[in-house]
């Protein structure tokens, strides 16, 4: 047996690395399995931080050749240049990865490089060589959910790992899926000049988001270009040297059609990914979609093995992933670590931004709760109109009885960050009154959030 640990987590993506450092911050001897050549996992590598970088540059050149104008900025001749586009991206991804590394050799965590297995409830072998350890976190993350008949080459046909390294703009982007990876990749190759369709099966975009939202996302995104096929299944997929054929039909089932493309980009969700980890062999039960299962605070059915992130329950997202990181960690210390998952934002990083928390309209109604909604648009903000950014809304949802924020839903300028004031409201449970009476800024973007708040009780100042 080599080397003995308090913890080895096998993963290091948001949730590996995150609850690594804070079991070596509580004191303990910790090891980090990763396979990848790089720490960081799934986020860092191919996932959040390639896709922001990409989005950021898309952005500025699409504001660059559409925008600038407005603002009295003429520039002649705007080119792209892809590959300094994409080496871009590289470079980002690299400084955050390393960045990792640094934390790793500061804390003390040692790198074990390979692939890890859980051969007994205290050891993890790693590439033939076991290690004794008093705790296992699994943190083995997540992979894209393939489509029967539309078989990834990650050329033509693209997961968001190929979606994101392609050398050239396609001319016809077919996205399957209208979710999170769909619109945000989508948006990148539509502003950077491909013709974009999106492909969804519901009768609406990003399906966890609330549905006023959503349909203006859809509007919004509709007015930059691209163009959706809701209610429609992919049956198959042929590709050739001119592209890829796809065969479509209406979701409820009607007559097929073909859909030609360059690229088609496959992103109707990820699953818990657990290969090779031996769970079966010291009888850790995942649930019917292959999570790991757990008591709701991160110890699975076997003792001294625990699981975080992407493979088990909960929203695939890295910042949930990190929460459950630490709380696993101080649980194993002995302490009361715990995560609050009715107040976990989620962004779609597009521009617009769409940012939400808490439970949306609809949920309200289905649960019988009685609320109150405030709603103000960024058409009526300073900041927004200086920026030219006045598309979208905020719309608070309030308790009826308690006035305390049950939710909230924002689709405009840096929604992303906008969000932030109401998750630390909503974790102090504050009512929609305590933010309306806070002093914001002005002329900031946050004014709408007050003003929200304020029209929960039907007084905004500014509508
Ligand atoms: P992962 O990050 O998937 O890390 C798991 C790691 O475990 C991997 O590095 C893997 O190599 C390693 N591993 C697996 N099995 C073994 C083994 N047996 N031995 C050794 N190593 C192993 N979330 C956000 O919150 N914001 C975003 O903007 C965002 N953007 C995204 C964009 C894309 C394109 C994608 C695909 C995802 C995005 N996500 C985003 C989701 C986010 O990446 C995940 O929620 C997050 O990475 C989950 O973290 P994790 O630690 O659970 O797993
Ligand atoms: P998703 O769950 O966000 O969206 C998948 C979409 O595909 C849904 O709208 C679903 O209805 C649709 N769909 C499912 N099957 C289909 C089919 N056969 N044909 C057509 N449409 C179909 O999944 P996505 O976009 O793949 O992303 C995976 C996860 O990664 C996200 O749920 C999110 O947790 C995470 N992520 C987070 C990001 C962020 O925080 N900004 C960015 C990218 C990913």
């Amino acid at each position: 047996m080599a080397d003995t640990y308090d913890v080895i987590v096998i993963g290091a993506g948001p949730g590996g690395y995150v609850c690594a450092i804070r079991a070596a911050q509580l004191g303990m001897k910790v090891a980090c399995v990763e396979k990848r050549a790089t720490l960081g996992g799934t986020c860092l590598n191919i996932g959040c931080i390639p896709s922001k970088a990409m989005l950021q540059s898309s952005e500025d050149f699409t504001a660059a050749a559409h925008r600038f104008a407005d603002h009295g900025i003429l520039i002649d001749g705007i080119k792209l240049d892809l590959a300094r586009m994409q080496a871009r991206k590289g470079e980002v991804v690299a400084a955050n990865v390393k960045g990792v590394e640094f934390l790793f050799r500061k804390h003390k965590i040692d790198w074990l490089r390979g692939e890890g297995r859980i051969t007994g409830p205290g050891t993890v072998e790693v590439d033939g060589t076991a290690y004794a350890t008093r705790h296992i976190v699994v943190a083995t993350g997540s992979e894209s959910v393939p489509l029967p008949g539309v078989e990834v080459d990650e050329k033509r046909i693209v997961t968001s790992t190929g979606g994101l390294e392609l050398d050239r703009v396609p001319e016809h982007l077919v996205v399957i899926g209208g979710g999170y990876i769909g619109l945000e990749l989508g948006s990148v190759w539509l502003r950077l000049g491909a013709k974009v369709t999106v492909v969804e099966f519901l009768d609406r975009l990003v399906p966890t988001m609330d549905g006023e939202v959503a349909k203006t996302f859809a509007r919004i995104l509709g007015k930059q270009g691209m163009t959706f096929r809701l209610g429609t299944k992919v049956t198959g997929a042929r590709t050739g040297n001119d592209g890829v054929t796809l065969t479509v039909e209406p979701a409820a089932g009607g007559t097929a059609e073909e859909l030609r493309a360059d690229v088609v980009l496959v992103a109707i969700g990820r699953r818990a990914y657990t290969e090779n980890l031996g769970l079966d062999a010291v009888g850790v039960a995942t649930d019917a979609r292959g999570r790991v299962r757990t008591d709701g605070h991160y110890a699975t059915n076997v003792p001294g093995i625990w699981a975080i992130g992407d493979v088990i329950d909960g929203p695939m997202l890295a910042h949930k992933a990190e929460e459950e990181g630490i709380a696993v960690a101080e649980r194993i210390a002995g302490q009361a670590g715990h995560v609050n998952y009715g107040v976990i934002p989620g962004v779609v990083y597009t521009w617009p931004e769409v940012a939400s928390i808490g439970r949306t309209e609809e949920e309200l109604k289905a649960a019988g709760v009685a609320y109150k909604a405030g709603r103000f648009p960024f058409t009526a903000n300073g900041r927004a109109r200086a920026m030219g950014d006045t598309d979208g809304f905020v719309k608070i949802l309030a308790d009826a009885t308690t006035d305390e924020i049950l939710g909230a839903h924002i689709i405009g300028p840096d929604a992303g960050t906008l969000i932030a004031e109401i998750a630390t409201a909503m974790e102090f449970r504050a009512s929609s009154e305590d933010v309306a009476r806070t002093c914001h800024a002005h002329p900031s973007l946050n004014e709408a959030v007050k003003e929200a708040a304020l029209a929960v009780e039907d007084r905004a100042i500014h509508i």
